[in-house]
């Protein structure tokens, strides 16, 4: 792909978004704006890169002297950034009179995606022009990435911050992913609960919440409208989704039952506590120094994934309920026993003590025709082939 770098601070960042794309597989192409080039050098930027770094529509280095021709249609894709509102000006009016303007302006627009990372101060940011000019930038195909809010370079705090480079990494990955659930809401619960004893204890478990954390990133990566309904955990955010925490099971519950009126798609990973203490203490439970432990009396939790799987716009299939299962032994007996009692079409099974925490995992998928494997892999990839595999069983997306 195409990296183009136009001036501004955020300049620092593109150099690690250059090796975080590489790493992740694609081979680089910078393209430097002179204004950019006052930022970072296109030494660093050849070296991370390992390819020549192009600045120049004179550039002799091309045999037919077309660098803009050339780099443009070799392209899967062009990404800006950081992209200046003075760039995004320029590409509002077609501009032709340097490298980076010209080959945006050559590319074939249906074949080579352009995305833009904008990255400026607040006031530049929110001023009519710029979001004038990104509005023009989108209508005419472009894919305006968002900006961050924070700290900037100039002192001021606000929007307009370029996205960090895993962020950007994330957007871009997620622009290539096919859409198999566009149009579909998504509804995701993922790590443990936590249950109060009292105001400084409770009981949970060692769920991390990765693999739903995973799924909900593939599922807005596949285009779907994402709601993450997550227990504890100390994970961040996979962008795009909507996140709700939450802490017991029964705040869980209220969270699904809300949002699953108009989700078509449910999937429960929370490893969600099957008992809670049925009388939480208000304060803290003190040693009296008698060697008296409390005793703890406990009720148990709804079942939130069997209560969704009975809701009405389950049975009648415009809501898809898939389980999860996790099994010390005996998975494809246990999962099948699973998936019927729950009352789902779809049921994944993994060894708990083997998947808590890591990031690999392996899952059995059990319907009712039978099982299949989605052998050892990271989360990551299972999350992805999940996705792919649930989006196929789908009734066809209404128009
Ligand atoms: N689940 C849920 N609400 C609960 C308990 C479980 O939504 N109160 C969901 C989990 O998110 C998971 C599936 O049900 O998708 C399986 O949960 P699990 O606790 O493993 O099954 P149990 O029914 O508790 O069976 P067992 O304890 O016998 O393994």
């Amino acid at each position: 792909m195409v990296l183009g770098l136009s001036g501004g601070v955020a300049c620092y960042k593109s150099a690690d978004l250059c090796r975080q794309l590489i790493k992740a597989g694609a081979t680089v192409q910078v393209v430097m704006t002179e204004a950019a080039e006052q930022f970072i050098t296109p030494v660093t930027m050849q070296a991370l890169s390992g390819r020549t770094v192009y600045g120049s529509q004179w550039d002799a280095r091309e045999p037919n002297n077309m660098p803009h021709i050339n780099l443009s249609r070799e392209a899967d894709a062009i990404l800006i950034a950081p992209c200046s509102a003075d760039f995004i000006a320029r590409l509002v009016q077609g501009r032709a009179d340097e490298l980076l303007s010209l080959l945006c302006l050559a590319r074939p627009v249906q074949r080579v995606p352009l995305l833009v990372a904008p990255a400026m101060n607040r006031e530049m940011w929110a001023h009519p022009a710029t979001q004038r000019n990104l509005a023009q930038v989108a209508q005419d195909g472009a894919v305006v990435l968002g900006v961050g809010n924070g700290d900037q370079a100039c002192g001021e705090t606000g929007d307009g911050r370029m996205l960090e480079p895993a962020e950007l990494l994330e957007e871009v990955i997620a622009f290539f992913a096919p859409k198999v659930l566009a149009s579909r809401k998504v509804l995701v619960t993922a790590g443990p609960t936590f249950e109060a004893i009292d105001p400084v204890r409770g009981i949970t478990n060692l769920s991390s919440g990765k693999m739903g954390f995973a799924i909900a990133r593939a599922a807005r990566e596949a285009g779907a409208d994402v709601t993450l309904v997550a227990g504890p955990v100390h994970l961040p955010t996979p962008r795009g989704v909507r996140r709700v925490d939450v802490q017991s099971a029964q705040d869980m519950l209220v969270a699904v039952e809300q949002r699953a009126q108009d989700a078509s798609v449910f999937i429960a990973t929370a490893a969600v506590a099957d008992w809670r203490p049925a009388a939480p203490s208000a304060q803290k439970i003190k040693k009296d120094g008698s060697g008296q432990t409390p005793t703890l009396g406990f009720v148990e939790n709804a079942d939130i994934l069997a209560r969704v799987a009975q809701s009405a716009r389950a049975v009648d299939g415009s809501l898809f309920c898939v389980g999860f299962a996790a099994e010390s032994h005996d998975l494809l007996a246990h999962a099948t026993a699973k998936r019927a009692r729950k009352g789902v079409p779809l049921l994944v099974g993994n060894i708990g003590p083997a998947t808590f925490g890591q990031d690999d995992n392996a899952l059995l998928l059990v319907d009712e025709k039978g099982h299949r494997e989605l052998p050892r892999a990271s989360k990551r990839v299972l999350a992805q082939q999940l996705i792919q595999d649930i989006a196929a069983r789908l009734p066809p997306a209404r128009a």
